[in-house]
This record gives structure tokens, C-alpha cells and sequence, in this order.
């Protein structure tokens, strides 16, 4: 199949995948930075393809043109961003896709909405133990999975879709933000995004990652991966661990109260499991004078919700949840 991406990034070739780039820098007035004399800007990766939303867009194109047309077989939870994106993206280049989801228990199930987005859009999916699918990366249980997904000729791309390719794609970001922010903030999974963020940014600006995982595992993972793409340590970022809100895909109604005032204040769609705990953790971070006064902190808009997720109710987390703690600490990183 000829493949339909070439060139760089920017350089897309089939004109449904085309981005805006570089994504719009917006200033929003919050008297919660406003009073401790910090501006605030949204930088609206969130806008930059309509299905390859935010991250997925920089992280999943220079995987498609390496695909070079083979069909592509990837990783996620149920709710996963990243299926639906590459979904979507096969969907767009006459594509097959197969994703490997976690959790065996699910093909019994109906399938939710975005996993029915990911069928609709001709993924295949295949269902795995939980136990296994933690196993995914080593060797021999990923050549089992791919045999038993009869996905042996496919293109790999790992859960989060971050390898080196997607990092370096990520570099963009932070070269779009050159000069524009002295704090560059952006919520994590597997932390691709903020390693490939970090590495674009210029001298004396900082990346700041807020992992939306439990596990303190992160600082090794961001390090890994700047490894692999480019060799070694890049930039300057840090961790800080502590706006989870009980893990992956959990939420608290104090969080979604928090989203929904900041939707209110700025017309913004806040994405719960990501972006509402970043912008969170920026506005504890801004109070606790994280922040020199005079900084302008950037916000990375990674997402947008998707239609359905309002109406889940699986992954909030049971009343009682502890909030964040509001003490400072958790720095990780280089
Ligand atoms: C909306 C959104 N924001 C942020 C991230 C985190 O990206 P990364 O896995 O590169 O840390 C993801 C990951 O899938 C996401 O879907």
C-alpha cells in the first residue's frame, strides 16, 4: 500500500490527516495566577487534528509513515485515547489496525463507547488477561500475543504510542514553545510526551510532567525514553507525583468540579483523566508559590473529552477518595 504520510511531521501528504501547527498559544485571565503575579497559557494541541487529538497527532504520524502502509497493531486500556487515535488514523489511510486491549473479561461485555469507536472505525480488537498484557513488552509474550492476534506482519506501536519515533515527534512541541513560557506543564501517561516536550524546549525553560498514574515509576520511564530517542538526558523537567487522584482513569467529584468551574471560566472543554489533572495541580502548584512570581506557566492541552466519557461510571473513584495532598515534594528528574 503507498504509504500516504511522508516528509516531516508538518509535511502530511493525505489531506484528512493535514494538522494546524504550530497549535494556538492562548492566554486565559485566572485570578489564581493573576493574584501571585503568574500569566497562564493553554497551549491547544487539543485543536490540532480533530481525531488525532493533541499528543496522538505528534506521537502517531512519524509511526505511520514508518509503517510505510503495513497494517499496525497497538496497546491500550478500554478507554484508551490512543486506540481510538490509531483507530481512527487507519480508518483515514485505508489502514488495518489491531489493538490488543487489556483485559480478557471485556469480550463478554458489550463494547463500551470508545471501544465501539475503535470497532467502527475497523479496528480489530483483541482482548487479553490482564497478567499478560502487563507482560506485553517482554519478548516472548509480545511474539505470543502478536501470533495470537494473527498480527505477526503488523507494525508495533506501543501502549501510549511512545517509542523513540513518537518522542521525537513530540520534540515539536517544546520547539513551538521556544521563548514563550519559563514552566511548560503537560500530564503523563507513559511519559513520552514530556520527554520529547522537554528536549524541544529552549535554555531556561523547565518542563513540569504531573503523571495521572500511581507508582512513582515515571522519572526512570521519561529517562528511558529520552534515551532511546536521542541518546541522553535532555532539557530540563521534573515530576511531581502527587495529582493521581487514585490512578489511572480515576476521578473525584472534586476533580470534575474543579473541571467543570474551569470550563465555565474559560470556555474549555476540560478531558477529565489528563488535562483537568493538570490544570489542578497547576492551580495547588500556583497557591504554593511553586511558581516565581512575574513566570508564565503554559498549560499543554493534550486532549479533548470524548462525547460518551460523561456518562461513565466506572472509573470514579468511591466516595471517601483522599484528595491530593496539598504539601510540596515529589520532584523527580533530571
Ligand atoms: C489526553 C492525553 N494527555 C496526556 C497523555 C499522556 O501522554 P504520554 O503517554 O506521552 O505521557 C495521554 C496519553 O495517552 C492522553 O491521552
Amino acid at each position: 500500500m503507498t504509504p500516504a504520510v511522508t516528509g516531516d511531521n508538518a509535511r502530511v501528504t493525505h489531506p484528512a490527516l493535514r494538522p494546524r501547527l504550530p497549535s494556538p498559544l492562548q492566554e486565559v485571565a485566572d485570578d489564581r495566577f493573576a493574584r501571585r503575579g503568574l500569566r497562564l497559557l493553554l497551549k491547544r494541541d487539543d485543536v490540532i487534528h480533530p481525531e488525532l487529538v493533541g499528543n496522538k497527532w505528534r506521537k502517531l504520524v512519524p509511526n505511520l509513515r514508518a509503517a510505510n502502509g503495513r497494517p499496525i497493531v497497538t496497546f491500550g486500556g478500554a478507554y484508551s485515547h490512543h486506540l481510538r487515535a490509531t483507530a481512527a488514523a487507519g480508518r483515514i489511510l485505508g489502514v488495518p489496525t489491531i489493538g490488543v486491549v487489556r483485559g480478557q473479561e471485556l469480550a463478554r461485555r458489550p463494547l463500551n463507547p470508545s471501544l465501539a469507536r475503535c470497532a467502527a472505525d475497523g479496528m480489530r480488537l483483541h482482548f487479553v488477561e490482564r497478567a499478560v498484557y502487563r507482560r506485553k513488552t517482554e519478548p516472548e509474550t509480545l511474539a505470543a500475543l502478536l501470533r495470537a492476534a494473527d498480527a505477526q506482519e503488523a507494525y508495533v506501536v506501543p501502549e501510549g504510542g511512545s517509542n523513540a519515533l513518537a518522542v521525537r515527534g513530540c520534540r515539536g512541541l517544546g520547539e513551538e514553545l521556544r521563548g514563550r513560557a519559563d514552566v511548560v506543564a503537560v500530564a503523563c501517561g507513559t511519559g513520552g510526551t514530556l520527554a520529547g516536550l522537554a528536549a524541544g524546549l529552549g535554555p531556561g525553560q523547565r518542563a513540569l510532567g504531573v503523571p495521572v498514574l500511581r507508582g512513582g515509576f515515571l522519572a526512570a520511564e521519561v529517562g528511558a525514553l529520552q534515551q532511546r530517542a536521542f541518546g541522553g538526558p535532555r532539557g530540563h523537567w521534573w515530576l511531581d507525583e502527587r495529582f493521581h487522584f487514585g490512578g489511572y482513569a480515576r476521578t473525584t467529584p472534586a476533580l470534575h468540579a474543579f473541571a467543570d468551574d474551569f470550563e465555565q471560566r474559560h470556555g474549555l472543554p476540560v478531558e477529565r483523566l489528563y488535562v483537568a489533572k493538570l490544570l489542578y495541580a497547576l492551580t495547588v502548584l500556583a497557591d504554593e508559590g511553586a511558581f516565581a512570581r512575574g513566570s508564565t506557566v503554559a498549560a499543554v492541552v493534550t486532549g479533548r473529552p470524548f462525547p460518551e466519557a460523561a456518562a461513565r461510571d466506572d472509573v470514579t473513584s468511591p466516595p471517601g477518595t483522599p484528595p491530593p495532598p496539598r504539601s510540596r515534594g515529589g520532584a523527580a528528574g533530571s
